[in-house]
Order: structure tokens, then sequence, then C-alpha cells
């Protein structure tokens, strides 16, 4: 029997077989080409949200005393969470996230990415059934998954940022993180492993991708106003894009060396991975690292990206005063250390290179939404990168000069 989540399978791979860009900043004809086919013809269409996961729900499990309630998971993404519990064993037995009815390209991209991970066991929410909600005349696609028991590694480390600096109990708790973030080095290697052992230079999608985020970032750079000029710091803004286009084309090159051909995530911060019960990483919210899965599921990714972006994410930690350069420090060293275990540690010029892209996503994101909520929630983000880009620059500069 073919099931939805089959035939969903079988239509994205089909779709990617089509595409030739990706999803990024501007690209609408990915979005078009993933969005636009008609669903509708593919997945079974259930009306109501509750009802209609309610209905999933009794399809996927025997009996009927299920509660279907509203998760606060509060996602930046606009997604809503619905946990199904059974009622009599008041036990969770799947969540439904309910994508925004635009942005049913990231719902294929989940979808598409847990499923080829899946088949290679990496520890991620299995796929339970897929569906379309109707509801007020919207169309909306709804992913049932697994609930994974267990805290996201933002809980973990929120933990240790609520114990003062100084105190035993920071102690404690920084003991306990150093430990987590040497496994989820570890997980990482080995997701970054699975399903290919080659070392290829970067795929050419991918590549673009990369280039398209950055080129991306330097167009919103190029139509921000004054004040978004001035928040950064920007005085003379042709000067700082030619720079970049400068490192952009002297570290192209990077691409060109054989790295192992890895599924990434893309998307690391700490939110989306859970420590489950089990005591493993188990990734979450995959859609943006969909672009590292080729249409026959096989991963084509450069996992120098996800590196940078975890330590990236501990040094935001750092630049926000949440943790000490020591405990910054150690945090990184422990996450390198798990990762080393299987993994390929990207030499300096590659770190550069790849938090070059993680700043430029960022920036990009930060610069088209500053007017609607980015400045508040991100900005300083922005601002760390602005300094960090004025050193790198520069010290291409230096570099110059010395030859
Ligand atoms: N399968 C799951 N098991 C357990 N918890 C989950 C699961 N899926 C999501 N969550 C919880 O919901 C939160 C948000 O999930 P997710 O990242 O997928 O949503 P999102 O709307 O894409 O979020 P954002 O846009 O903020 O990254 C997670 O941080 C986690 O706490
Ligand atoms: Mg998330």
């Amino acid at each position: 029997m073919t099931t939805a989540v089959g035939s969903l399978i079988q239509h994205i791979s089909g779709l990617r077989g089509q595409v030739n860009k990706c999803e990024v900043g501007k690209n609408a004809v990915y979005k078009e080409i993933m969005a636009n086919q008609t669903l509708e013809n593919i997945l079974p269409t259930y009306s109501g949200l509750v009802q209609g996961i309610n209905q999933i729900a009794c399809k996927l499990f025997q009996g009927n005393s299920f509660a279907v309630e509203q998760v606060p998971f509060d996602g930046l993404s606009g997604s809503v969470f619905y946990q199904v519990k059974d009622t009599k064993a008041d036990e969770v037995l799947c969540l439904a996230k309910v994508f925004p009815e635009d942005r049913s390209y990231e719902f294929l991209d989940e979808v598409f990415s847990l499923h080829a991970y899946g088949q290679h066991s990496i520890p991620c929410p299995k796929v339970l059934d897929v569906g379309l909600i109707e509801e007020n005349q919207k169309k909306r696609c709804v992913l049932i998954e697994e609930m994974i028991p267990g805290d996201t590694l933002k809980h973990h480390i929120d933990k240790l940022f609520d114990c003062e600096k100084g105190f035993e109990n920071r102690e404690q708790q920084m003991l306990q993180v150093t430990e987590l973030f040497k496994s989820l080095g570890s997980s990482f290697a080995s997701f970054h492993s699975k399903g290919s052992s080659e070392f290829a230079p970067t795929d050419p999608y991918v590549k673009e991708h990369f280039l398209g985020i950055i080129n991306n970032a330097i167009e919103e750079l190029q139509n921000a106003n004054d004040e978004v000029d001035e928040y950064y710091g920007i005085t003379d803004k042709n000067s700082f894009i030619e720079s970049l286009q400068e490192y952009i084309n002297k570290s192209q090159h990077l691409m060109q060396k054989p790295v192992p051909r890895s599924y990434i995530h893309a998307d690391c911060n700490f939110a989306n991975f859970i420590y489950g019960k089990d005591k493993q990483f188990h990734l979450l919210d995959t859609w943006w690292g969909g672009f590292s899965v080729d249409k026959e599921s096989a991963p084509r990714g450069n996992p120098f990206l996800d590196y940078m972006q975890v330590i990236n994410r501990l040094w935001y930690s750092y630049q926000d005063d949440k943790l000490t350069f020591d405990e910054f420090q150690k945090l990184q060293t422990a996450f390198q250390q798990g990762y080393k275990t299987n993994g390929t540690i990207p030499d300096e010029d590659m770190q550069n290179f790849y938090s070059f892209i993680d700043a430029m996503l960022l920036l990009g994101g930060v610069t088209k939404y500053f007017h609607v909520g980015a400045k508040d929630s991100i900005g300083h983000l922005a601002k760390y990168w602005m300094t960090w880009l004025e050193k790198l620059l520069d010290s291409q500069h230096e570099i110059k000069h010395v030859i």
C-alpha cells in the first residue's frame, strides 16, 4: 500500500530533479516549484485543525481516547505545534507541526530530509504521517512526527546562564554542559559521515547555495537605508562591499578542496537539538539543511558550515556576556574533542570561510527584516559579525601589503 508519506517523498524527489537552484533569500523559483504544485493531489485533506489531527491520530493509533492540544513551542518560523495525547495512558503519542500556508516549501524540505536521515538511523523524529489541513479556506501542510522525550540543548545551556558566574552551582552545570558539547561533537561527526565516505570538492549545487547566501546578503546590504548602515557602523558602504567581494574572490577556491560529502543541518540553533532521554542528540527543524540532500536522498553538503555554526553560537553567548571567555573555550574544546573522534576539523582558512558564510546568512536575514522585528531580536548578533568582518577584511589587506 502506498502511504501519503511514500507518495510525497516520490513527488519531492521528482520536483528536486527539476529544480536547478535552491531555496535561498529571494530565490522564488524554488519556492514556486516546491510549493505551487498541486499538493492536493498527493496529500489527503482534513477539515479543521484539531478535528483533522484527531482524525489522523485515529488512523495511526488504535483506540479513540485522544486529546489534541496546542503546545506552547514558540518557534520563530510561525509553525504551530499540537500534541496528541492518549488520555487513558496520559502519554504523548505524537506531535503535529502545522506549517504556515505560504511556507509549504519548508514542510517539503523537512519531510524529505527527515525521511533521508531515518534511512541512515540518524537520530531525529520519525515522520509518521503527512496531510493538508483545511481551515478558514486555507490549506496548511501538517507533519505528524514522533515526539522525542528529553530537553533541548538550549534548555541545558540556559540553565547554565541562570547560575551566577563564579558560584559552585555554575561549576556543576558547566561540567554537565561540557559533557553535552562533547557528545554533540561526536553526534555531529557521526551525522556528517552517514551515507557516503567520499571526499569531494563542494557539490556545484551546494556551492551555488552558499554563493546565493553571500550574494543575497550583499544585495540586502546594498539596498539598506542609512538607519541600517548607521546601526551596523558602516560609514563607506561601497568600500565595505568591495572588500567583501575581494574576500569572496580570494577564498572561493576553498570550495574546490575535497571535503566529506555530508548531510548537514545548517541551522544549528541550540533549540534545534534535543538531548533525548536515550542520551542521544536528535536533530529537529531540518528543513534548512534540505539542500544537502540530493534527489536520491544521498548527502551532498559541506560539513564545515555546521561545525562553525555550533562554535559561532557559543561565541554569540560569549559576546552576549552569558559565558566567560574561559567557559566559551572549554565548551568549544569539548565540541572539538567529540567531533574529531570521527570528523574532519577545518583548518583556519576554512573556519574563517564558513564563519563568513554563517555571518552572511545572519546579516542577510537581519537586514531584510530589520524594520519588522529583526533589529530588536537578533540585530545585536549582526553587530558582532560586523566587528568580526572588519578584522577579517583588514587582515586580508595586511597580508596583501606583506606580499
Ligand atoms: N519531535 C519533537 N519532539 C520534541 N520536541 C519537539 C519536536 N519538534 C519540535 N519540538 C520542540 O518545539 C520547538 C520548535 O520546533 P522547530 O524548531 O521544529 O519549530 P520551528 O517553528 O521551525 O522553530 P524555529 O523557526 O524557531 O526554529 C523545539 O525547539 C522543541 O522544543
Ligand atoms: Mg527551530
